[in-house]
């Protein structure tokens, strides 16, 4: 079986050559023909473990081709997914159907024999059958040859884990419309299948509906355990034993209650909104309310780091504290929205980064990954290429992505290249005794944060 993947973006790259190594003959095709080029000499126009190497491997094998030509695709494969973007609009909660609706409609006009188009982007549910029916319209009008059928099979990859999530998912799910989309889906994910992943075989509306259900359930978890941060920082209480201990039931579980910084990237955010504008046109406004909240408890938490880091740089001043920063050197550690990633979109710590340079300081940005793309946003930030560079004569760091380099930091090692010897951590990751023992003034989110200064005073 041939297998073409349609937008080859951080889903699109990693699926593609992943059904190589699964020993399909792929071809991706992508719009921006840079990306083809580079994909097509086997350099991976981003950052994710493992990827790289299946890339060379199955270029160089020939069993991974990469083209900027519907006409080719069409001609060419038999299974065509489908995973461009689905950004939140410009101004709007929705998602931006545009990039999804445009190679939908290419494949139709192009494909030219029996296929299936099989969709992954996270779409508004409604959209498989609204596409069914365009690609019918699209084929009868042009009167082309051969029976073209739609599937919808929502990819569920985390970054920095994309290959392993993509080899061997923890459950497949599958929208269809006939016993015929469904054999052929079982074709594909044979090996998947043959390991043991639990395969889930329903309509468009569950497919498509799955999907936003598992980012609006797991952004809610994340929200509610830093909601509950705002209460310990205010009444004191340790947010992490807080997590653990609510954890252990497993009715609850532990993942994803790690109090910080909060949620972003290219999916959680724009996925909350998306289901929150889908459900509103239903007219089921008040259905997914509590998403506004969920968003904003996600984003008081970027206004927390900025109000923490302007008391710890206050801490001693004498005069009532400053809220601007003016001058003052902050190094930045991570700005990518999650480790071992480069992507930087909808990211809390860039978000953070920016918010401290525009109030007036000098902010010092390292990140082992994503300093090229976060320059691609924020141009006017200072990124250096190493940890050390960034904390030199810093006035304090502050930890907002967790990399294994920021988790393992010596603060013996820290404290002489800075100018004052001030933490904040922003995803709770940091032993807090180790760093107050070689005198530094520690913070982090979750935790009550009082001045030296104020206890003095109360004394
Ligand atoms: N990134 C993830 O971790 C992830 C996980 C699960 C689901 N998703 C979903 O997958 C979809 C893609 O996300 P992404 O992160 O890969 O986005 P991305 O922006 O990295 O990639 C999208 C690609 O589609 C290409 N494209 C746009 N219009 C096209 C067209 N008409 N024909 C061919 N290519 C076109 C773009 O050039 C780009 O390379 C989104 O719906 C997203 O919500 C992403």
């Amino acid at each position: 079986m041939r297998l073409s993947v349609i937008g080859t973006g951080y889903l699109g790259a990693t699926h593609a050559a992943c059904m190589a190594e699964l020993g399909f003959e792929v071809l991706g095709l992508d719009v921006d023909p840079a990306k083809i080029d580079a994909l097509s000499r086997g350099e991976l126009p981003f950052h994710e473990p493992g990827l790289s190497e299946l890339l060379v491997k199955h270029v160089q094998s020939g069993r991974l081709r990469f083209t900027t030509s519907y006409q080719e695709v069409g001609d060419w494969a038999d299974v065509h997914f489908v995973g461009v973007g689905t950004p939140q609009k410009a101004g709007e909660s929705a998602a931006d159907m545009r990039y999804v609706d445009a190679a939908v409609t290419s494949l139709a006009q192009h494909i030219t024999r029996d296929a299936l188009i099989v969709g992954k982007s996270t779409v508004p549910v409604g959209t498989a059958t609204r596409l069914a029916g365009l690609i019918q319209a699209t084929r009868a009008e042009l009167e082309l040859p051969g029976e073209v059928e739609l599937a919808w099979n929502p990819e569920f990859l985390r970054e920095g884990f994309a290959v392993k999530d993509t080899l061997h998912p923890d459950r497949l799910v599958v929208g269809v419309d006939s016993e015929h989309a469904e054999q052929v889906l079982r074709q594909v994910y044979a090996a998947p299948l043959a390991e043991g992943a639990p395969w889930i075989s329903t309509d468009f509306e569950t497919a498509e509906l799955v999907k936003v259900a598992a980012n609006a359930f797991l952004a809610t978890k994340i929200s509610f355990i830093n909601a509950f941060s705002e209460i310990t920082e205010t009444v004191g209480g340790d947010i992490t034993t807080l997590a653990d201990a609510i954890g252990h039931d497993p009715r609850i579980g532990r993942r994803f209650l790690n109090a910080g910084v909060g949620f972003g990237g290219g999916c959680l955010p724009k996925d909350i909104r998306a289901l929150q504008a889908r459900v509103s046109e239903l007219g089921l406004d008040r259905t997914m309310a509590f998403l506004n909240d969920i968003d904003d408890i996600n984003l008081r938490r970027r206004d927390r780091v900025v109000d923490l880091a302007v008391q710890v740089l206050n801490e001693g001043a004498v005069e009532a504290p400053s809220t601007v920063l003016p001058g003052q050197k902050i190094a930045v550690l991570g700005v990518t929205f999650k480790p071992d990633s480069d992507d930087v979109r909808d990211s809390p710590a860039l978000d953070v980064a920016n918010r401290l340079f525009t109030a007036g300081a000098d902010v010092a940005v390292y990140d082992p990954q994503g300093n090229r793309n976060a320059a691609g946003r924020f141009p006017r930030l200072d990124y250096v290429g190493s940890l050390e560079a960034a904390v030199t004569g810093a006035d304090l760091a502050i930890l907002l992505t967790e990399w294994d380099e920021f988790k393992q930091m010596d603060p013996a090692q820290i404290a002489p290249l800075m100018k004052h010897r001030a933490i904040i951590d922003g995803r709770n990751v940091l032993d807090a005794k180790a760093w107050t023992d070689v005198g530094f003034t520690h913070a982090a989110l979750g935790h009550r944060f009082k001045l030296s200064i104020d206890e003095e005073t109360a004394e």
